[in-house]
């Protein structure tokens, strides 16, 4: 079979080496590129501070960094969940500060305990979040909604303006903020998430521009539910007397029918903070099986 054949759609199997007998060429070209370069983990002598970093998308983001090279700092409220996950990990490669992202003294706490530990920092996955309640405008709660907007605005504008000299003295890094769907379209009696992730796009957008000069990129990935914790603390806000049904009629509603997983959330989180994704700033990221469509 000559080489070049696999311009042939028909040949695409043969292509990848699906077959016998395919495309020996093209199989044994791909075949030897993958032989003679060493795999080099994609965060590979990256650190990494993950806020929220013992809940459902912040311990699989860990889980993924780590197995691609990187060192982690672990931040939350939850100390008995941040020393198990740090634990499982190795403390090698992770460790762990309790900080409450709303505060700049924790802020610092967190960010000086990284660069102590494991000497500078290139990415922040700005991530800790709270849902809030369930509830129409003129019943929700005004101190629910304070602490919505401290968590998951000003933790992340605190976490993003103190650790900037830090990313700008290591020559760059990636600032990957864990937005929503509700961050660009509206869900009724979510008013202060809705708005919380709404004004993250706006901080990211602000500060990717402020960054790009010193090759900070910044972005955000917009979930659609994702099993964890905070989805079932929404389902028994929406019907307490039936989470099960919620949950399938929410799940009915992603046109990819079904949640997703908190490893679906980590990839792309592990793919901005890559420098794969060096060209990457300023951007929104649909992590929503279809549900922005
Ligand atoms: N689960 C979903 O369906 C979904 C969808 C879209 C976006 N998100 C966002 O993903 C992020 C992670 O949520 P999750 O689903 O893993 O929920 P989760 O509740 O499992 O994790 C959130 C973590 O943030 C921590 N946290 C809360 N307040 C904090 C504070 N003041 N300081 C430090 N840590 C604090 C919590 O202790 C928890 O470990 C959140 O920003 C959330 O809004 C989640």
């Amino acid at each position: 079979m000559p080489v070049g054949c696999c311009c042939d759609t028909s040949c695409a199997k043969s292509y990848y080496g699906a077959e016998p007998g395919g495309c020996l060429s093209s199989r044994s070209l791909l075949g030897s590129a993958i032989n003679q370069e060493e795999y080099v983990p994609r965060l590979d002598n990256k650190v990494a501070i993950i806020t929220g970093g013992s809940g459902g998308i912040g311990r699989a983001a860990a889980i993924k960094f780590v197995g691609e090279g990187a060192k982690v700092m672990l931040v939350d409220v939850d100390e008995a969940a941040l020393s198990a996950l740090v634990s499982e990990l190795g403390n090698n490669v992770a460790g762990y500060c309790v900080a409450d992202v709303t505060r700049t003294v924790d802020t610092r706490k967190y960010i000086a305990a990284t660069v102590e530990q494991f000497g500078g920092a290139d990415i922040l996955l700005a991530n800790a979040g709270v849902e809030g309640e369930v509830a129409s405008i003129e019943d929700y709660d005004e101190d629910t909604f304070d602490r919505v907007i401290a968590v998951n605005i000003k933790g992340v504008w605190l976490g993003i303006k103190h650790l900037f000299p830090v990313l700008k003295e290591r020559g760059g890094g990636s600032i990957v903020i864990t937005s929503s769907t509700m961050g660009i379209k509206g869900s009724p009696g979510l008013s202060a998430y809705n708005t919380s992730k709404h004004a993250v796009i706006g901080l990211m957008r602000s500060t990717a521009l402020d960054g790009a000069a010193h090759k900070i990129r910044v972005n955000t990935v917009n979930p659609a539910p994702v099993e964890t914790r905070m989805m079932r603390s929404l389902e028994a806000g929406i019907d307490a007397s039936d989470m099960a049904g919620t949950h399938a009629r929410i799940a009915a509603s992603i046109p990819l029918q079904r949640y997703g997983e908190p490893e679906d959330i980590a990839n792309i989180m592990l793919f901005l903070a890559s420098d794969e994704a060096s060209f990457l700033t300023g951007g929104v990221y649909m992590a929503d099986g279809g549900s922005t469509a």
